[in-house]
């Protein structure tokens, strides 16, 4: 997985990292809140022995530093009965009473520290200043050389311990960090578990993963498209009318970088919706006052002229085997600016046609005489007739079916076209399903028309569509109810 790849989950799915991050940090303060407290306190102490003088033996007695090694005898014996009864003895506590006590022996310095431990700051101090006291009582016993020669053993202090004004444990500052960097790993490896065992696109985070192309628009799942598909016209002022102006607009942004006022709409597999966003698309711009072309670039399924219901059996295919001139085979849509050159007749070699010189000349005339031109085409993944029809135009949109487009199929498509060198301008995310909140807001307080907006909407088209007819039937019903 590439860096880009795994910025992109982890931007789609920050909120299953930051729910994991709040669980694992609120558990762990949870428990560190909950937890007794612990307190240590440490002292340092070195034990000498006394021997008195022996004439007998010919020793003169003295003085001397306990070594390593019988510390270390003693720091073994530490939790034996012989030193923690009359150590509890000396701390006031009961018999059996535990004490957390432990020694550490410097091997060099003969000194040890003497650590102790207890949910009470002040016994923890206690117990590392007695502790040293006790074992010098008790050293003798432990040592044949020093039972032998009856010494004294004495603790001598170097530094006291003093009752500690915070506990050692829970260290809240390491469990936070602890639980933080826990919380951000179990976030981040379920964020790649659910990426994973997701297949489809589902939200523009996805897309975002995908490609760093921007998403133009987002087009909800409009049922009544199925059977009005010219939502632009049969439902000006619905949900799916509004993005589609709203992909009108933010086309107009990547037009001004390209200047070249066409686009080629486009996406990985069928069905995703191509043909009734650019239909769509193609009107919208029409309604802006633009004189359009909308070319039916699918020579395979071509759909726009029975979408329309008018004729198809001439248009492209026609022009450029020069059996009609251009002119001949455009078809005005109403009497908007919006004229249609549908696929006409299927040929057996549409990418050769589409790719050949002719085309490419017929393409600059359209460019010349229309303010834009929008091509409707076959999908990517399939066929590279969207590739080659990107060549003439300012720009590939591709669309990507909301739930249905397999991201697998999207990367595929993605893929083919970095490998002609070419970047969308952008995506399309259709069918995306409208929430709760997105139908209160374009259903119940749905954008309502100004008398102007009323005046600017487009007349009932003349053009012979049963389509349209069935539009202007519906919006002659709404006006009437
Ligand atoms: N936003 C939408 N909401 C509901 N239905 C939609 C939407 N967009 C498209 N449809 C419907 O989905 C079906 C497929 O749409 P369309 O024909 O535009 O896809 P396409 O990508 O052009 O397909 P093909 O690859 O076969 O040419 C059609 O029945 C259409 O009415
Ligand atoms: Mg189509």
């Amino acid at each position: 997985m590439q860096l880009r790849e795994l910025l992109g989950v982890l931007r789609a799915r920050w909120r299953t990292v930051a729910a994991c991050l709040l669980l694992v940090v609120g558990l762990t303060a949870a428990v560190t809140v909950t937890t007794t407290p612990n307190y240590t306190a440490s002292a340092r102490v070195y034990l000498t022995i006394e021997r008195p003088a022996d004439q007998a033996r010919g020793d003169a007695g003295g003085v001397s530093v306990m070594r390593y090694n019988d510390l270390k005898t003693l720091a073994e014996v530490l939790y034996s009965p012989t030193v923690m009864e009359p150590l509890r003895a000396e701390l006031g506590l009961p018999p059996g009473a535990g004490v957390g006590v432990s020694l550490n022996i410097s091997e060099n310095a003969s000194v040890m520290d003497v650590v102790g431990s207890s949910s009470d700051p002040r016994l923890a101090a206690a117990i590392a200043n007695t502790t040293g006291p006790v074992l010098a009582k008790v050293a003798v016993q432990f040592s044949p050389l020093l039972s032998q020669s009856a010494p004294n053993a004495t603790c001598v202090s170097i530094t006291k311990a003093a009752a500690p004004g915070l506990p050692t444990s829970p260290n809240v500052r390491r469990n936070l960090a602890l639980g933080m960097l826990i919380g951000l790993a179990l976030g981040v490896g379920l964020a790649m578990v659910r990426h994973a065992m997701d297949t489809k696109v589902r939200t523009e985070a996805d897309l975002k993963v995908a490609s760093d192309r921007p998403v133009l628009a987002k087009i909800p799942l409009e049922a009544s498209a199925v059977d009005h598909p010219l939502t632009i016209e049969s439902d000006p002022h619905g949900a799916h009318a509004e993005s589609i102006r709203r992909l009108r607009t933010n086309l107009m942004f990547v037009d001004v970088t390209t200047g070249k006022h066409s686009f080629v709409l486009t996406s990985a597999m069928p069905g995703e919706g191509k043909t009734t966003t650019t239909i769509n698309l193609a009107l919208a711009i029409a309604d802006a006052g633009s004189r359009v072309i909308l070319v039916d670039g699918d020579l395979r399924n071509p759909s726009v002229a029975k979408a329309l219901g008018i004729e198809g059996g001439v248009g492209l295919t026609t022009a450029l085997l020069g059996r009609a001139s251009l002119a001949e085979v455009i078809q005005p849509w109403g009497e908007t600016g919006l004229s249609i050159l549908a696929a006409g007749e299927i040929p057996p070699n549409p990418s050769e046609l589409l790719g050949s010189r002719p085309m490419a000349e017929l393409f600059e005339k359209l460019a010349a005489d229309f303010d834009f031109v929008l091509i409707d085409s076959p999908p990517l993944v399939p066929v590279i007739d969207a590739v080659l029809l990107q060549r003439l135009t300012g720009g590939l949109v591709m669309v990507v079916a909301a739930e249905r487009t397999r991201k697998k199929d999207l990367a595929t498509a993605l893929t083919s076209l970095r490998t002609v060198d070419v970047a969308p301008a952008g995506f399309v995310l259709n069918f995306v399903q409208v929430d709760a909140s997105d139908s209160y807001r374009y259903g119940k307080y749905r954008y309502q028309p100004s008398q102007a907006d009323t005046n600017s909407t487009p007349a009932p088209r003349k053009a012979p569509s049963a389509l349209g007819t069935r539009a202007s039937r519906r919006q002659a019903r709404r006006a009437g109810s």
